[in-house]
């Protein structure tokens, strides 16, 4: 008999795609939930949900430490926003969800892998772009693309069959969360001009609520989070630490329209707490401990690195050389910084390093200064000769 691995979230449309897989394809279902750190879920009662939906297998796989030290770390250390401000939080996971049902498929004899996404989304591409790559004799079919469902079928479906999912308070809202962020779409949101309500969000308090600033000092060696306040943390912490405190001051909401791979603009709404405060923490070390050419660089490599794994590259050629040319830009990348958290807002209000490449003597304008300004004249007149010499000549043609 033919063994699928379905990639399984506990929501509506994985839990129907149990049932459905094993009648339409004629297929033993295992279930494969991969905990990246989704706030609030109960893993545990998701496994047995699996099995009472008919799979015949059903694994939790604890994929926290590693979706904080492998994608979320690199993240960072890319400063990846895609259109200059999502910080990839649904696109990082998929391709380490994928690296752990291609695992199952392995372990447990399977030869198709599933998933719920639906033929609109970016999803679908991250999950079959991975498979492909990891195991590219594997077969894929995506129940709520392939079969045209339609939310409403799902919950018929879902009903008729009696399985335990409670559609009565299925949520209006399409979400998906990690460690990263968490994203929400659809429901009333698909109308670009209607104002994000406070219920949304779950990883933020409000913005603009009074509270007193909190200050963070955050430490990176070699461009890895390291220490909080000067206590020793993993990334998976650091992280975990810097949702709860940036995300208590309302820092790292978006909202944005979108443009998807498949060629739609969607509107999102996004909370990355944690990522937001560490990007703009870790970008301010490098602005003090990365040579300017090399800095200048990177930021082109690093928009570059988030288009790729925002259209489901992560495990390309291209991402893969050009993880190497970030990893090897981050070995000065030592300090701390610190943030002020506040108002929706994570400053920087200091930094300090020993590989600083920050001169007091060449930058005061007080006295100690080491800067020969003499030098400066000649600079200047070499720098702006080129421009001088075609002035000139454009002025003889004019
Ligand atoms: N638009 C975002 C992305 O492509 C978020 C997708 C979230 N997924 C979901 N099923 N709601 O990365």
């Amino acid at each position: 008999m033919t063994r699928v691995v379905l990639a399984y979230s506990g929501g509506l449309d994985t839990s129907v795609a149990i049932p459905y897989l094993a009648e339409r394809v004629d297929a033993e279902v295992i279930a494969v939930a991969v905990d990246v750190g989704q706030r609030g879920e109960q893993m545990e009662a998701i496994r047995r949900r699996a099995l009472s939906c008919g799979a015949v297998e059903s694994e939790v796989v604890d994929a926290r430490a590693e979706f904080a030290a492998n994608f979320c770390v690199p993240a960072l250390q890319a400063h990846a926003l895609y259109m200059d401000r999502y910080p990839l939080v649904s696109a990082l996971s998929r391709p380490l969800i994928v690296q752990h049902l291609v695992a199952a498929a392995a372990a447990h004899g399977a030869t198709v892998v599933s998933h719920g996404c639906t033929g609109k989304g970016n999803d679908q591409a991250r999950f079959e772009v991975s498979v492909a790559a990891l195991a590219p004799d594997l077969s894929v079919v995506a129940p709520a693309r392939d079969f045209a469902w339609t939310r409403d079928k799902a919950i018929a479906f879902a009903a008729e069959r009696g399985l335990p999912i409670d559609v009565s308070n299925a949520s209006p809202y399409s979400m998906d969360q990690n460690l990263w962020g968490r994203a929400v779409e659809t429901g009333f949101l698909e109308d670009v001009w209607n104002a994000p309500t406070e219920d949304l969000y779950e990883y933020t308090a409000d913005p603009s609520a009074q509270r007193a600033a909190d200050e963070v000092v955050v430490a990176f060696e070699k461009g890895v989070p390291v220490a909080l306040d000067g206590h020793h943390v993993t990334p998976y912490g650091a992280i975990l630490e810097l949702n709860r405190r940036a995300g208590a001051q309302g820092v790292g909401r978006l909202d944005m329209v979108e443009d998807r791979l498949v060629g739609i603009k969607s509107r999102e709404i996004y909370e990355a707490p944690g990522a937001i405060a560490l990007i703009a923490a870790h970008a301010e070390l490098e602005a003090l401990t990365v040579e300017r050419d090399l800095a200048r660089f990177k930021r082109t490599v690093g928009q570059r690195w988030g288009e790729l794994v925002y259209d489901g590259l992560w495990f390309s050629p291209l991402k893969h050389a050009l993880d190497a040319f970030i990893a090897d830009t981050q070995q000065q990348v030592t300090g701390e910084i610190r943030l002020s958290l506040g108002g929706g807002r994570a400053v920087v209000t200091g930094r300090r390093s020993d590989a600083s490449l920050y001169d007091y003597g060449l930058a005061t304008y007080d006295s100690g200064d080491t800067f020969d300004q003499s030098l400066a004249k000649g600079f200047v007149e070499l720098w702006g000769m080129p421009t001088r010499i075609a002035a000139r000549r454009d002025q003889r043609s004019a």
